[in-house]
């Protein structure tokens, strides 16, 4: 709960309001003469019917204040109250060193699951900057859910099926060698599949031999077995590195493939209950009715499509996990899939439908001549994130050649400058990465905020056994600027589910950068370190708070927080 809504909690066992009512109500008064909340008390003489200046006359009696108001003053028709800033301060900074790293944690998700389908990769495609978003927001909801007592899912729904990978074994066994494919990996395999396209506009049978392949495949001889299983792990092998560098984990790997027997029972409950329609000769769940195109479940060959393996999907996942809520992270392209399969399986009766949500965001590109050109219009996101930690070692190298460990530490700031970025504004936005500028240590970028954080634990080194037995003098964080400090450490909690709710890692983005500024404005105005023992104390508690919710966001964003830069 934060402040505004425990003094509207108190002043609502009065009006007879409802607490989100009253906390609605209540303004910032345009000078701190007036207080740091006012009551405009006119809005309330209706239902109390008194005159505005007798209702706050009567509600400063009455009201029990909380701790972190010191007093209320009367003011015409207004009820101005004052905070007792440095008992908040106090009060807040002491919890969040209490509580160190569970601070803005809670149980609120009671156990309950919440898969979260994201990344989701193909297999023989190339793992490109635009799987970026969902990896980053994924990996940011499974750590959030987990925080507020949820138990996060994640599943990388596989693209693994399909017709396309026919294709690739005619590729291979044309113009394919293993020593080639060994050397360039999915660069590779990508590259065989650019030439099947071009060759198969000029030899139409290519196509019937693809088919004739993936039959194979789906009937299980070895040859095709073998090779299909070859490509997929030479894809992972890659994949795998990429989520190392970026700390990303999944509890499922089980994607299309994983649902070739799982969909006839789907198509036969379609049937039965009256959804098919035969169109072309194909099999389609007649949407328009919806305003939208049909979802079709069969082609006219009677193969399966991505929608029949995402109901099949869906009716696994709450068959398997009994989920609370399911989310999709996907790009917003797929918009009308997720809208048309979702309906249908609402048609289908299941009403647990409800309870899940496609979480999308937007397009990704790059400005950076050499990246973009490299490899086609193809950007590899190892590509990116390898520029990106060349790029800070170079920095490191210039501006603390004395570090240990600098190549671990140059992933970390690396990796946090893109990721922090991708997560940086709201979801829906497109996003363009300059390296420049995500790497900037002084705009709001993760750079800047993992500073921040170092520059913190530096302090805290520096002073470490030597004011630790002090009892601290609150008096020394009297100023504005701890005051603004101790807000956003007030806010942390609640802005933790907002993200949920929402399910937008940028609301901690934000939260993380405010408070970074915040800390360095009270920083760069306050020796934190002085001949005062006890105020030292005091200004050590409130830069301990700060690093411990800085990390605590930043590892709620998947990055980590090094002590030392
Ligand atoms: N592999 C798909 C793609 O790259 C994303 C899969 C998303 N998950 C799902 N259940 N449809 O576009």
């Amino acid at each position: 709960m934060d402040y505004l809504s425990e003094l509207a909690a108190c002043i609502s066992k009065y009006t007879g309001l409802e607490a989100e009512e009253t906390e609605k109500m209540l303004e910032v008064p345009p000078n701190p003469e007036m207080g740091d909340f006012a009551l405009p008390c006119f809005k309330l003489s209706r239902t109390l019917r008194k005159a505005p200046p007798a209702i706050a006359a009567e509600l400063s009696e009455k009201i029990e204040l909380p701790g972190f108001i010191e007093r209320a003053e009367v003011a015409g028709g207004y009820l101005n109250f004052f905070m007792d800033k440095l008992a908040f301060i106090k009060g807040t900074v002491e919890k969040v060193n209490d509580e160190g790293e569970r601070y803005g944690s809670s149980d609120m998700g009671k156990g309950g699951n919440v898969v979260m389908d994201y990344s989701s990769i193909n297999i023989a495609k190339p793992f490109h900057i635009g799987h970026l978003s969902s990896t980053a927001i994924g990996n940011s909801l499974y750590r959030i859910y987990n925080f507020l007592g949820y138990n996060s899912v994640g599943v990388n729904h596989l693209g693994d099926w399909g017709t396309q990978f026919g294709k690739m074994i005619v590729a291979y066994r044309m113009w394919g060698n293993k020593e080639l494919v060994e050397k360039e990996s999915v660069r590779g395999l990508v590259k065989l599949y650019v030439r099947f396209h071009e060759e198969a506009e000029k030899n139409e049978a290519l196509n019937d031999e693809a088919r004739a392949w993936f039959r194979k495949i789906e009937q299980g001889d070895p040859e095709a077995t073998q090779l299909f299983e070859w490509f997929k792990e030479i894809t992972m092998k890659e994949v795998m590195r990429v989520y190392d560098l970026l700390d990303v984990h999944f509890d499922s790997y089980a994607g299309e493939s994983f649902y070739e027997d799982k969909m006839q029972p789907v198509v036969d409950e379609l049937r039965e209950k009256g959804l098919l329609k035969i169109d072309q000769g194909a099999s389609i769940v007649d949407l328009s009715e919806y305003n939208m195109p049909p979802c079709i479940i069969l082609r006219s060959d009677g193969a399966t499509l991505y929608a029949t393996r995402d109901l099949a999907t869906a009716i696994y996942r709450k068959s398997t996990y009994d989920f609370v809520k399911s989310l999709y992270i996907v790009a917003y392209q797929q918009n009308l899939h997720f809208k048309q399969f979702f309906k249908v399986l609402e048609l289908m009766g299941r009403d647990w439908v409800k309870d899940m949500e496609h979480v999308n965001f937007g397009m990704v590109s790059i400005e950076n001549g050499s990246l973009s050109t490299r490899h086609g219009n193809v950007v590899y996101l190892e590509d990116v994130l390898n520029a990106s930690i060349a790029k800070t070692l170079e920095i490191i190298e210039e501006k603390s050649p004395d570090l240990e460990d600098k190549e671990q530490t140059a992933k970390d700031i690396g990796v946090c400058a893109l990721v922090f970025s991708t997560l940086s504004a709201g979801r829906i936005k497109d996003i363009v990465f300059d390296l420049d500028r995500v790497l900037n240590f002084d705009g709001e970028t993760g750079p800047y905020v993992q500073y921040t954080h170092a520059r913190a634990m530096s302090v805290i080194r520096k002073a470490e056994g030597k004011y630790d037995g002090a009892s601290a003098d609150w008096s020394a964080l009297g100023s504005d600027e701890a005051f603004a400090v101790s807000r956003l450490l007030y806010d942390f909690p609640a802005a933790i589910v907002r993200a949920m709710e929402k399910n937008e890692p940028s609301v901690i983005t934000r939260h993380t950068v405010l408070l970074a500024q915040a800390f360095n404005r009270f920083y760069y105005d306050n020796r934190i370190i002085d001949e005062d023992a006890a105020k030292t104390a005091a200004r050590l508690k409130l830069a301990r708070a700060c690093a411990t919710v800085i990390k605590t966001g930043l590892y709620l964003l998947g990055i980590k927080a090094p002590d030392r830069m």
